[in-house]
């Protein structure tokens, strides 16, 4: 496959390469290590998984060191792969994807269920573990110099949730993560958990009771709020204990019952306002802080769900591309509560969406990176940097190669949100590998890149770590 298609296409070789070719000039203070995740084998024997989602997580490390970079890969050793390649099928549930059961089988897994462990997703870190995420609360603990997976991480309390979310936020002041769970039964719940820095024992903030629950992939959160923005796609729990379908399929786009944001106060669990606002559908909040009696939210927001179908792996690989990308769209929520109203800031599609983390999650932010799509009917094709105040973009692309979520890093000492560097793994179809792409992030032009001899399945996240190795 010479095309984008070549994406989604299992990567089944482990290699490490202490140093890649380099292209170009390396920023010379760049020092440290980008830790990517994503899905990198789409099928297990004669069975195929059905979402970009489901397919068997892959770690992928850059350590950029004294000019250099090296490369890693591994798969991230799980239950849910190991007890699959074991089997010679799928043997635990995913996102969009069922193993084949007998009607016992099914109802023992009523009974018995096996959550996936398949962390695909982000990155983070939990105490001192380096952990890869997805939706259910298992985080897997990896070596960052070897990503040799290490084993579960066991949190040192009782919070307890069937699911969560693959994007903690970390409070730049604290360095406490935030995060949330959703709770399935009789009385469906939210939860909302704090993790102080160096510590596994986390501290519930605020419960909020919900009737029917509703698919959301991340959050907002300001200075003093948690932000939940509730799109109208909807789970009647008792549909994803009985019905026997993948976990997504269990839930209903119900446009009518709009989309509702609810304020929450970390330090006393006050939900301060509940906002209504036009239904849509968003994966990724890109950043929230307070402005006068309002939070501002920057939200990638999509018209509707459909979104989620097509990231199906049929629909990605068939001929009728999808773009993949969204609008940046910012809600005013008025902190007495009441109808919110929004915008789209720019003109550019975007996903995967990044900000100088460490100076502005929380605060207002200028600068939103990720990837876009030029419109021309392929998937993800180019680099984005938008001016979230004033709409105006600058752009990287090369025709015929496809870049997956840029990462900033900060210049050490460095000021404001685009001092520094992003970097980006490329997929160059046609040479049949990727690139990390290094981009001066002020001038949002190339300064280096260094071809990995082969392709890398597209991925979801990653983040930069400094000082661990690859
Ligand atoms: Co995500």
């Amino acid at each position: 496959m010479s095309d984008y298609r070549r994406g989604f296409e299992t990567l089944d070789r482990e290699i490490h390469e202490p140093r890649l070719p380099i292209e170009g000039d390396l920023p010379d203070w760049l020092s440290g290590t980008l830790i990517r995740n994503g899905p990198a084998q789409f099928e297990v024997g004669d069975q195929d998984y059905n979402h970009w989602f489901d397919g068997h997580a892959m770690l992928h490390a850059f350590r950029i060191e004294d000019g250099t970079v090296g490369y890693r890969n591994r798969f991230l050793e799980t239950n849910s792969r190991q007890e699959a390649l074991a089997e010679g099928e799928i043997v635990r549930s995913e996102f969009a994807t069922d193993p084949c059961r007998s009607l016992f089988g099914r109802v023992m897994s009523v009974f018995n269920p096996k959550p996936t462990d398949n962390a695909s997703i982000n990155v983070a870190q939990i105490d001192d573990a380096h952990v890869a995420l997805t939706e259910t609360p298992i985080p897997v603990a990896f070596d960052p110099e070897t990503l040799e997976t290490a084993g579960v991480v066991e949190y040192e309390d009782d919070v307890d949730a069937p699911m969560s979310t693959a994007h903690p936020l970390v409070e730049p002041d604290t360095g406490r993560t935030i995060t949330y769970l959703t709770e399935f039964g009789r009385q469906s719940k939210y939860h909302i958990a704090g993790l102080p820095a160096g510590s596994r024992s986390r501290t519930l903030l605020a419960t909020l009771d919900v009737d029917r629950p509703r698919y959301m992939h991340s959050f907002g959160m300001t200075e003093q709020y948690v932000v939940l923005t509730e799109w109208p796609i909807v789970v009647d729990p008792l549909d994803l204990l009985l019905r026997g379908e993948p976990f997504i399929e269990n839930f209903e786009w119900e446009p009518g019952l709009g989309t509702r944001v609810r304020i929450l106060r970390k330090e006393d669990g006050e939900e301060v306002a509940t906002c209504t606002a036009e239904a849509a559908f968003a994966f990724h909040h890109v950043n929230a802080f307070e402005r006068g009696d309002a939070v501002v939210c920057d939200v990638v927001t999509y018209p509707d769900a459909s979104i989620i179908d097509a990231l199906s792996l049929d629909r990605l690989r068939s001929d009728e591309p999808t773009p993949g990308t969204g609008r940046l769209r910012r809600y005013r929520l008025p902190l007495d509560g009441g109808s919110a109203s929004s915008t789209v800031r720019s003109d550019e599609r975007l996903e995967l969406p990044r900000i100088h983390d460490a100076a502005v999650r929380g605060r207002p932010h200028q600068f939103v990176y990720g990837v876009g799509e030029r419109g021309d009917g392929t998937f993800t094709d180019q680099l984005v940097k938008i001016d979230a105040t004033t709409g105006d973009a600058q752009v990287w692309r090369e025709a015929g190669t496809y870049p997956g979520e840029p990462v900033f890093v900060p210049r050490p000492g460095g000021a404001g949100e685009e001092d520094g560097a992003v970097l980006s793994v490329v997929l160059d179809p046609a040479a049949d590998r990727s690139f990390l792409l290094v981009l001066d992030a002020a001038s949002f032009e190339e300064r280096a890149r260094a071809p990995v001899p082969h392709a890398i399945p597209f991925g979801f996240h990653g983040q930069f770590v400094d000082g661990a190795g690859a």
